[in-house]
């Protein structure tokens, strides 16, 4: 029986196995995997017994976006409806509830998802890759407003 959960406490390293099967994901580290699934707002997976055979994640503001990455389920399970059943528990979780509007993003997958009520009409989106852009300059010296001053400005407008 596959099982859904939406706990982030397992063994990081059970998700690259997933990861080797989707051609975006080549090459993911262990460490890397760890400090992606601790910044992760919402994980959802899918477990035969121990084995994990599916995923899909999060990143959300928890009001107004979310944007949903790395759905992949086991090559030997897909066809079982656990992918549909992955991104169902991400558009019904209770912490998104409020979620105004869920983007992702997809190559060939656009009949999987439009099934489940997503629509490829808007295509609005542009991506910066740091790989094709190393010699970029990254700006310096951001300030940071002054606690203090803010306290005084609090204060001052009797908010
Ligand atoms: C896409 C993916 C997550 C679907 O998971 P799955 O568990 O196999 O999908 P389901 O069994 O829930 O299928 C749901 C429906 O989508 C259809 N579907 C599944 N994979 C599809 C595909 N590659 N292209 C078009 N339709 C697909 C199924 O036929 C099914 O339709 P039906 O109910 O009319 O038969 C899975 O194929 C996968 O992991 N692929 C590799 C990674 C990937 O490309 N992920 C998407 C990133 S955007």
């Amino acid at each position: 029986m596959i099982t859904f959960s939406d706990h982030k406490e397992f063994d990081p390293g059970l998700l690259l196995p997933l990861f080797a099967q989707a051609p975006w994901a080549q090459g993911r580290t262990a460490a890397d995997t760890r400090l992606m699934l601790a910044h992760t707002d919402l994980i959802i997976t899918a477990w035969d017994g121990p084995r994990l055979v599916g995923c899909g994640r999060v990143l959300t503001d928890y009001v107004y976006r979310a944007s949903i990455w790395d759905v992949i389920v086991d090559v030997a399970y897909q066809g079982r409806d656990i992918g549909t059943q992955i991104i169902q528990h991400i558009l019904g979780h209770p912490s998104l509830h409020r979620v105004e509007l869920f983007w992702l993003c997809t190559r060939d997958k656009q009949a999987f998802y439009e099934t489940l009520g997503f629509s490829a009409k808007e295509q609005t989106g542009m991506v910066w890759n740091r790989s094709k852009h190393q010699s970029a300059t990254i700006p310096t010296g951001l300030s940071r407003p002054d606690p203090e001053r803010m306290d005084d400005h609090t204060q001052a407008g009797g908010l």
